[in-house]
């Protein structure tokens, strides 16, 4: 049966067919809901669910903890109804809702930043413009490839969009960038989309906290932020394996002597040898080096290991929950399917 889905900021209800999820159905209808990932892992989506009841696919702990579900919260793109509910994305924190473009890229640029990681720059030939907010992601289609998410790394301002794009083992479209894309070759980017982006509104110390290519939203971030003048303190986490994975070093050094504002430290968790370098993990390195964190805010992107264990420190420091703004780089393999 189809139910209608009442949005609290919408002035017209919308249709939900069997099995479709109300953050689609939204989407459809051209309304600028709130989302991310829409696989039940971010939380960007989540919503009051004010009237009804859905019934909801898998989704992550970390997207909408057991609180929250039993203070009747619910993740819009894992929600499907089979009978009328009324619904309102959360309001109040400072969340990005920009209009959804499709764009025509062309790669004009392709960079080895780490034995592992492309720098990937594409000039926008048409569907511009490209408005978005530093951290949040697109969805990338190479050619002949399977659509992903990837982070901007350029800040909002630049013309031009940059990715990093970590060569994962076994993974299919990060194998086509790092051997077989070429400069010149046509590539299409929708979006933006995430909320974990800059919350130019808050002006306590930030935490940014980049683990591998999760520089990638990270480095947008921090310099978008010290591009608008940002005068608090800005700590810049940066963890990678080995010495071979440490990148963009010495642009952040010199951001770093430019801006005594930011600190920036790297830290290495499995050094192949001696090293003058900070060792351990993120969330080791972050424990140690904040008695409080109170009236701070976290950004954080990178593996989803990193993400789960650098979030508890955070809160364990009195950073509010929801000052911790994560990207986990979730795959699709780690993705849970609607109805599954
Ligand atoms: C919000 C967001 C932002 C992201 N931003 C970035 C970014 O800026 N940079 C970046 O490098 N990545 C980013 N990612 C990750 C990116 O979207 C891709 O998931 C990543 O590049 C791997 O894609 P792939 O096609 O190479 O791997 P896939 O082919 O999807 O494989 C991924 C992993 O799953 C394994 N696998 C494949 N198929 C199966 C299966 N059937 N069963 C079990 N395991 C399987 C593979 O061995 C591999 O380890 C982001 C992810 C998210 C969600
Ligand atoms: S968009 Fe719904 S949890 Fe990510």
């Amino acid at each position: 049966m189809v139910a209608t889905v009442r949005i609290k900021q919408w002035p017209t209800p919308i249709a939900l067919e069997p099995g479709q999820v109300v953050l689609e159905a939204a989407l459809n209808a051209g309304i600028p809901y709130p989302f991310g990932c829409q696989s039940g892992n971010c939380g960007a989506c989540k919503s009051m669910l004010i009237e009804g009841k859905v019934e909801l696919a898998e989704y992550s702990e970390f997207a909408l903890t057991g609180e929250e579900k039993a203070q009747g919260l619910v993740l819009a793109c894992r929600s499907m109804a089979d009978s009328d509910i009324e619904i309102a994305w959360l309001e109040g924190e400072d969340i990005a809702l920009h209009a959804q473009r499709k764009l025509d890229c062309k790669v004009v640029k392709l960079e080895r930043l780490t034995h592992d990681i492309t720098g990937v720059t594409l000039e926008i030939e048409r569907g511009g413009p490209f408005v978005f907010t530093a951290g949040q992601f697109a969805r990338v289609t190479f050619p002949g490839q399977k659509t992903r998410d990837y982070s901007m790394a350029s800040r909002p301002d630049e013309p031009a969009l940059t990715f990093h794009i970590r060569h994962m083992q076994g993974g299919h479209v990060s194998a086509y960038v790092a051997s077989e894309l070429e400069v010149g070759m046509p590539v299409a980017v929708e979006g933006p989309a995430g909320i974990a982006h800059l919350k130019e509104a808050h002006t306590g110390p930030i935490v940014a906290i980049a683990g591998g290519s999760g520089l990638a939203p990270i480095a947008s971030i921090v310099e978008t932020a010290l591009a608008k003048g940002r005068r608090g303190p800005i700590h810049l986490y940066f963890g990678a394996r080995d010495e071979q994975d440490v990148y963009l070093e010495d642009r952040f050094k010199a951001l770093s002597a430019k801006h005594p504002n930011l600190s920036y430290h790297v830290v290495l968790s499995q050094p192949s040898g001696a090293t003058g370098r900070r060792t351990g993990f993120l969330h080791e390195a972050v424990a140690s080096d904040f008695p409080s964190l109170d009236g701070a805010k976290a950004y954080v992107a990178g593996p989803p290991v990193m993400v789960d264990a650098v979030t508890p420190v955070l809160v364990s420091k009195k950073m509010r929950r929801e000052d911790v703004h994560a990207d986990a780089f979730y795959t699709d393999a780690d993705k849970p399917k609607v109805g599954a």
